[in-house]
C-alpha cells in the first residue's frame, strides 16, 4: 500500500544544502524509495531512474497513468550520454546554451532507461535542472534521477514543500523542503526526434529564446493534450484536465479594459447567486471588483510576468483553501512566460475561456 509510509520533512538552504541532508535522501533514491525535491521550475518526485520498481512506486504514489513518461533528471553531460542512445549536434547546442535549467529534451533512449520511466516508448525526456538541491541529490545519489512533479494526478504542479505534503503525504519517504520554486511553472519540453524540433510543452523557458539557437522550432497545438503519451488512447474528456484546482476556473482574454469590464460583470452575478468567488490578479489589479466580496490573490505586477507565473500553481491551491465556488482570472498574452502561464490556464480551467473581443467560448 503507497499509504503506509512515514514522510520524513528536511529543511534545506536552497542556496547551499547541507551534505549530510542531502546524504540522507540520496541513500533513500540507492535504496529504492522516493524523495520530493526542488527544481527551479517546480518539486519533483524523484526515483532511480534505472530501477524499474522504484519508477513504479512514482506512478502509484501520484494515481498518474502508467501511459504518461517521466523526465530523467541528470547533473552532467555522462549522464546524458547514459540514458540517451544520440545527442545530435543541434541537442548539443541546446544543453550547451539552456543546460542547466528549465529545457528538457526528448531524445532516443538507451536500453538501461527501464519501460517504466518512458512508459514503454523508444524515447527519454532528459533535463539538468539548475537547483543546487536536485543538483546535490543526483550528485549524491551517482544515479539519474526519474521525477515528475510532485503532485498528485491533474492537480496543480507543487511550487512549495507544503503543496508537496498536501499531496503526497504518507506516500513519500522524505521531503527536501528548499523553499518556494522559482520559476513556478514546469520546463518546456522539446522534441528532437522529428525533423523539424517541436515544443510539447511551453514553460519555464520561453519560445523566443529557442528560438536564438532553434529558428525553425514547432509548436504543438495547445490545445491538445500534450501530457498523454498516447493520445488515442487518451478520453477526450481527460484531454485538459490538468493542473486543475477542485473548483472551476474562468479564464477571460482579450483587451484589458473589457476584460476587467467583464471579470467585474461575471463576479456580481456569481455573487448575487450566493457564490464565495476568488480571483487571479496581478498586485495592480487588486482594485477591479471594487466593493465586492471577492478574495483575490495576487499574482505579482503585471509587468512581470515571471512573478505572475511563479505564483500562478500556488493562487490556484490558495483560493482552493479558501474554500471558494470559483475562480476568476485573465490571460497575459502569449509571449515570453506569457504563454506557458496561458497553456496552463487553457489547463486548469479546462477550456473554460470567455474571449471578450468575440464574446463566444473557445476551446
Ligand atoms: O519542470 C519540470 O519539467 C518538472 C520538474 C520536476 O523537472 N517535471 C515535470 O514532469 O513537469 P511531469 O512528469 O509532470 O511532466 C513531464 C512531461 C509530460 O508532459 C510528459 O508527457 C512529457 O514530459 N514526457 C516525458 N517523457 C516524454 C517522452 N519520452 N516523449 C514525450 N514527452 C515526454
Ligand atoms: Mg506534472
Amino acid at each position: 500500500m503507497s499509504n503506509a509510509i512515514e514522510t520524513r520533512i528536511l529543511p534545506v538552504d536552497p542556496a547551499h544544502p547541507d551534505p549530510a541532508t542531502i546524504d540522507m535522501a540520496a541513500a533513500v533514491i540507492r535504496a529504492g524509495g522516493l524523495v520530493a525535491f526542488p527544481t527551479e521550475t517546480v518539486y519533483g518526485l524523484g526515483a532511480n531512474a534505472l530501477d524499474p520498481v522504484a519508477a513504479r512506486r512514482i506512478f502509484a504514489a501520484k494515481e498518474r497513468p502508467s501511459s504518461d513518461p517521466l523526465i530523467v533528471h541528470i547533473a552532467d553531460m555522462e549522464q546524458l550520454a547514459q540514458v540517451a542512445a544520440a545527442v545530435p549536434e543541434l541537442a548539443r547546442r541546446l544543453t550547451a546554451r539552456f543546460w542547466p535549467g528549465p529545457l528538457t529534451l526528448v531524445l532516443p533512449r538507451q536500453a538501461v532507461v527501464p519501460n517504466d520511466v518512458t512508459a514503454g516508448g523508444e524515447s527519454v525526456a532528459v533535463r539538468m535542472p539548475s537547483h543546487p538541491v536536485a543538483l546535490a541529490l543526483i550528485r549524491a545519489a551517482r544515479t539519474p534521477i526519474a521525477a515528475p512533479s510532485a503532485n498528485r494526478f491533474s492537480r496543480p504542479s507543487p511550487t512549495t514543500a507544503q503543496h508537496v505534503l498536501d499531496d503526497l503525504h504518507g506516500r513519500v519517504e522524505i521531503v527536501l523542503d528548499g523553499g518556494p520554486t522559482e520559476i513556478g511553472l514546469e520546463s518546456t519540453v522539446l522534441s528532437l526526434l522529428g525533423k523539424t524540433p517541436l515544443v510539447l510543452r511551453p514553460g519555464g523557458l520561453s519560445l523566443e529564446e529557442l528560438r536564438e539557437v532553434v529558428p525553425d522550432v514547432a509548436m504543438r497545438q495547445l490545445t491538445r493534450n500534450v501530457e498523454a503519451s498516447d493520445e488515442v488512447l487518451a478520453s477526450p474528456g481527460m484531454l485538459t484536465k490538468h493542473y486543475a484546482p477542485r473548483v472551476p476556473l474562468l479564464v477571460f482574454t482579450g483587451a484589458l479594459p473589457r476584460v476587467q469590464q467583464r471579470l467585474r460583470a461575471a463576479a456580481q452575478q456569481y455573487v448575487h447567486d450566493g457564490k464565495q468567488v476568488g480571483a487571479l490578479l496581478p498586485e495592480d489589479e487588486q482594485g477591479t471588483f471594487g466593493e465586492l466580496p471577492v478574495q483575490v490573490v495576487g499574482l505579482g505586477a503585471s509587468t512581470d510576468l515571471a512573478a505572475v507565473g511563479a505564483r500562478l500553481f500556488a493562487g490556484l491551491r490558495e483560493l482552493e483553501r479558501r474554500d471558494v465556488d470559483i475562480i476568476l482570472t485573465h490571460s497575459f498574452g502569449s509571449s515570453g512566460r506569457g504563454l506557458a502561464i496561458w497553456d496552463r490556464m487553457l489547463r486548469a480551467s479546462e477550456g473554460r475561456i470567455i474571449d471578450v473581443d468575440n464574446e463566444g467560448e473557445r476551446s
